[in-house]
């Protein structure tokens, strides 16, 4: 048994990261999972939705077969987030349900993995649960088949590694799309913002290596896909773990002239953003217009307490600059409301912030300590009444922004990669070039084409289009 430690994971050192390329499935199991069946449940960001492609190419790899239907499972993988309190909450109402499952079906194989095992306090209370069957980390979810093996052969597994983290290599994908796929650049982060525990559940800041990454775009666009979004918790600041000052802007660069038709990126740090960056974006065609840039707080003192290493006057170079090289390029971010000791004063500055950025969309939280995080130690005196007004307060200037930059595309035409069946009835979905989400009435064979679409009709979250002739 391993369990986490927070003091271990924090810990930063100059060692190399190690290239794992044939980490995966040492003992050969292939036919484990013969005639039985998965289901994986995933909560929060993209990095957690892509380690769950991985978790089920992984399953698939050594027989399972994939089930949406929990009482059809002979195995489920609950692959959790640690963010925020509310993602815990969701997980931990899902366990409730799985322990009621396992009251009456003893033999179903129950895998807790994520974000959420890499926490030290959670994991000591859960590996006692007795009806939680495998624990394992973000560190090494690809040892899965091992510790199926295990658990069949010997009972309860619980490996969590608090390291600074490997690159692992070669590991078997089951992507949830066919036109566009996620790709990891980097993972962990050294950035250590002091309300987040992403630094201690996810390790070092470590790049994949650019051939290896090029190598998969290349695959993906050979195999169809038109769109690849580069994944890392501050993908700009991809290879500052290298030697060589092959930056963000080269590998853009790079992935550019595989000639994939889309590019996007997520998540940008104003700290790391660079001019080069700009250039490099604003000359190719295939990267996206669209920015997530997370700002956090309008006000300089907020951010100095939150760790975030810029000011309010640097931010707003970096959107000047955006807009003046890069026409109608989308911005979005990510706002925290209530962070300890944040003041009336200090929440205005926030709105301020956003009736200047005029933000096309944002993500708002309300400040969620995290054990073991500076944040959670600091004295708190707004009460969270106050706290869900002032959140209410920015949502509301959030979509009306929201609103006005949608009612800018009314009649326009824009490529429009179509993915699928849509929420609204008879329609289909996908997405502009600035990441604006299109209902459109069409034909099925459009799916996974990119076709030129006028707006029709405009609403907070999304639009209504026709597939137009030509732009
Ligand atoms: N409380 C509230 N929001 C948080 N985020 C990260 N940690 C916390 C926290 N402890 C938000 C940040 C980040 C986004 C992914 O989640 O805004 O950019
Ligand atoms: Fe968390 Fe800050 Fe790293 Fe983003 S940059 S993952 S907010 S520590």
């Amino acid at each position: 048994m391993n369990l986490p430690k927070m003091n271990e994971a924090k810990k930063r050192t100059k060692n190399e990261v190690k290239i794992l390329y044939d980490d995966y499935n040492s003992l050969n199991i292939s036919n484990l999972g013969k005639d039985k069946k998965y289901l994986i449940l995933t909560y929060g960001c993209q990095m957690n939705e892509h380690d769950s492609e991985y978790i089920s190419g992984i399953m698939e790899d050594i027989g399972y077969e994939k089930t949406m239907d929990m009482d059809l499972a002979d195995v489920i993988i609950v692959n959790t987030c640690a963010i925020r309190e509310n993602a815990h909450n969701k997980a931990e109402g899902m366990l409730g349900r799985i322990k009621h499952l396992k009251e009456t079906k003893e033999d179903v194989i129950v895998i807790f993995c994520g974000c959420m095992a890499q926490e030290e306090g959670l994991v000591n209370k859960i590996k006692e649960y007795k009806w939680l069957d495998i624990i394992c980390g973000t560190h090494n979810y690809h040892k899965i088949p091992e510790y199926l093996y295990e658990y069949m052969n010997k009972g309860k597994v619980c490996e969590v590694y608090s390291i600074e983290g490997n690159v692992i290599e070669n590991l078997p994908v089951n992507r949830d799309s066919k036109y566009t796929a996620w790709v990891n650049i980097q993972y962990g982060c050294d950035k250590f913002c002091t309300y987040c525990i992403v630094p201690y559940t996810r390790g070092k800041q470590r790049s994949r290596k650019s051939e290896d990454i090029i190598d998969e775009v290349r695959e993906l666009y050979n195999n169809g896909y038109s769109e690849v979004t580069l994944l890392g918790q501050n993908v700009n600041a991809y290879g500052k773990d290298f030697l060589n000052n092959y930056d963000f802007a080269d590998l853009l660069s790079e992935v550019a002239s595989t000639g994939i038709p889309r590019i996007r990126f997520v998540t940008s740090h104003p700290w790391d953003f660079t001019d080069k960056m700009i250039e490099v974006i604003s000359k190719c065609d295939n990267i996206m217009p669209y920015i997530h840039l997370p700002i956090q707080s309008g006000s300089d003192r907020i951010l100095k307490l939150m760790g975030r290493k810029y000011t309010i006057k640097e931010y707003l170079e970096i959107v000047k600059k955006l807009r003046a090289k890069i026409p109608n390029v989308s911005i979005t971010t990510d706002i925290i409301v209530g962070f300890p000791g944040e003041t009336e004063e200090d929440f205005e500055k926030t709105l301020d912030i956003v009736n200047k950025v005029k933000y096309d969309l944002a993500y708002t939280f309300i400040f969620s300590p995290r054990e073991g995080t500076p944040a959670a130690k600091m004295e708190d005196k707004v009460s969270m009444a106050e706290k869900k007004e002032r959140l209410a307060k920015l949502n509301e200037l959030i979509n009306k922004y929201a609103l006005l930059a949608n009612e800018k595309t009314l009649g326009k035409t824009y490529d429009v990669l179509i993915l699928g069946e849509s929420d609204k009835k008879g329609k289909y979905m996908g997405y502009t070039p600035n990441m604006k989400l299109v209902n459109i009435k069409c034909d099925k064979e459009l799916v996974g084409k990119i076709v030129p679409v006028k707006i029709t009709d405009v609403k907070t979250w999304s639009l209504d289009g026709e597939i137009a002739n030509e732009k």
